[in-house]
């Protein structure tokens, strides 16, 4: 294994949880006079190699932020196109995924997709729910803060039917209520395409993580710049809060 590694990482050190934010299909594409369509079609392989390699490295939970409650707001053809083409990913792919023992979960609201894409998670998630190896988890539809209130909506109602009083409510009551209460928080948020910000990815989840940004687009993103990545992540000093 040592061998394949482009940046000398310590296999015994990979981040537990890497959470992705896989941009600038669009701006790749324009790029190449293509339409954005094309960027997103590319982008599908990059999510493939870098599944490999995060299960090659032994990276135990992937987070891909696959569409925000934010990108309704694009053009009816773009939002069919993603849709179309999570429903094919899905379809293809969740064979292999069980044949790999990979867990498929979902984070976002999904009653809103259309119904084939929630057929065919429902399906994958079924199948591989029961599958030990990496933990593929899927951001759809999902908004950090819309997540954050509904998790407050379930505690007040909590509340109000005698479960828990206000004083016992605590940061990890909140971490429980939320769409991720079954993964640790990511250790390394990678977003590609030069922009900085979260754009409503797991707000409070990140709060310790370490930010890795490249000015890669994603359909460029690759098993190198995976290593790169973790390379850098490994070599920042995590303090969280206290001194060393
Ligand atoms: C990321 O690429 C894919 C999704 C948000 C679904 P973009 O479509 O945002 O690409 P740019 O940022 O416009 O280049
Ligand atoms: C964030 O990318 C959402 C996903 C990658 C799914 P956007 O392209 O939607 O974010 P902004 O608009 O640049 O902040
Ligand atoms: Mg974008």
């Amino acid at each position: 294994m040592k061998n394949d590694l482009f940046y000398d990482i310590d296999l015994q050190k990979v981040p537990e949880h890497i959470a992705i934010i896989m941009d600038g299909n669009g701006r790749w594409a324009k790029s190449r006079f293509l339409p954005r369509t094309a960027g997103h079609k590319a982008g599908v392989e990059t999510i493939r190699t870098v599944l490999r390699e995060c299960k090659k490295l032994n990276v135990k939970y992937v987070t891909l932020y696959a569409f925000s409650t934010e990108n309704w707001k694009r053009p009816q053809l773009e939002v069919d196109t993603l849709m179309g083409l999570l429903a094919a990913y899905l379809k293809n792919e969740v064979k292999t995924l069980h044949k790999e023992n990979v867990k498929l979960t979902v984070i976002g609201d999904i009653e809103k997709l259309p119904s084939q894409c929630i057929k065919e998670l429902e399906y994958a998630i079924e199948l591989t729910k029961d599958n030990t190896g990496c933990n593929l988890n899927l951001a759809l539809n999902y908004g950090g803060r819309l997540d954050i209130k509904n998790a407050l909506v379930d505690i007040v109602k909590d509340v109000k039917e005698g479960k828990i009083s206000i004083e016992e409510i605590d940061e990890d009551t909140i971490t429980n209520h939320l769409s991720t209460k079954c993964i640790p928080n990511p250790d390394l948020v990678i977003r590609t395409s030069g922009e900085q910000r979260l754009s409503n990815f797991l707000l409070w989840e990140v709060a310790y993580a370490e930010f890795y940004f490249t000015n890669l687009h994603w359909p460029d993103f690759d098993e190198k710049e995976l290593q790169k990545a973790i390379y850098t992540y490994q070599n920042r000093d995590r303090r969280f809060g206290g001194i060393k």
